[in-house]
């Protein structure tokens, strides 16, 4: 049932994630983490974007899910993608300050430690590096979600400058540096 819904062709269309990953200037060589990946949706392109000197870290809860990732990376004959089953804040096997950019695409709302969760990402990036996530809004209405506005507030608690924070229709995307 989840794999239908984030693996739906209908999803390419309205988010192509090459869009999503060019929007946040991935590019050839980059680390990339893909925190809380499910079943690759950025993580399989972001992985073709990067190689073949670029690395990409797939970090998700979910074994299911990273060994359906792993079949389609190996299907594909992508070398440079490495799935990590771990929590969102604590992600022992990708090193201190080794990652270009850091992405929670949809998946931070899922975190029961959202702030611990944004810190262990910048512990993993580099100076300079980037950490872009994107969520539902919360609403009143909608608890499935993330206050944009909470979210842009926690990231610069922890020290990150905010690169921008837009805001379309039910969702929101927020782009951190680490100086
Ligand atoms: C809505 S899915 C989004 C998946 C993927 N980013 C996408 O857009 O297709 C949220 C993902 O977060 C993962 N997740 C939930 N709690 C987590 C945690 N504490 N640490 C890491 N991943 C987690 C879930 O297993 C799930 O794959």
């Amino acid at each position: 049932m989840e794999e239908a819904v984030l693996e739906n062709p209908l999803r390419r269309l309205i988010q192509s994630p090459l869009r999503v990953l060019k929007e946040m200037g991935v590019k050839l060589g980059d680390v990339l983490m893909d925190v809380g990946c499910g079943f690759g949706y950025l993580s399989i392109p972001a992985a073709e974007l990067v190689a073949p000197t670029g690395l990409v870290y797939s970090v998700d809860v979910d074994e299911f899910k990273l060994r359906k990732l792993r079949e389609r990376a190996r299907s594909r004959n992508l070398s440079n993608l490495r799935t990590i089953r771990s929590e969102a804040w604590k992600i022992e096997e990708v090193d201190s300050c080794t990652v270009d950019v850091a992405v929670m695409f949809f998946s931070l709302h899922h975190f029961e430690k959202l702030r611990e969760s944004m810190e262990e990402a910048k512990t993993k990036l580099r100076r300079g590096g980037r950490l872009f996530v994107y969520d539902p809004i919360r609403t009143r209405f909608a608890g499935h979600g993330t206050s944009a506005e909470e979210v842009m507030k926690m990231g610069i608690d922890l020290g990150f400058s905010l690169r921008s924070l837009k805001k379309r229709g039910l969702t929101y995307s927020i782009e951190l540096m680490k100086s």
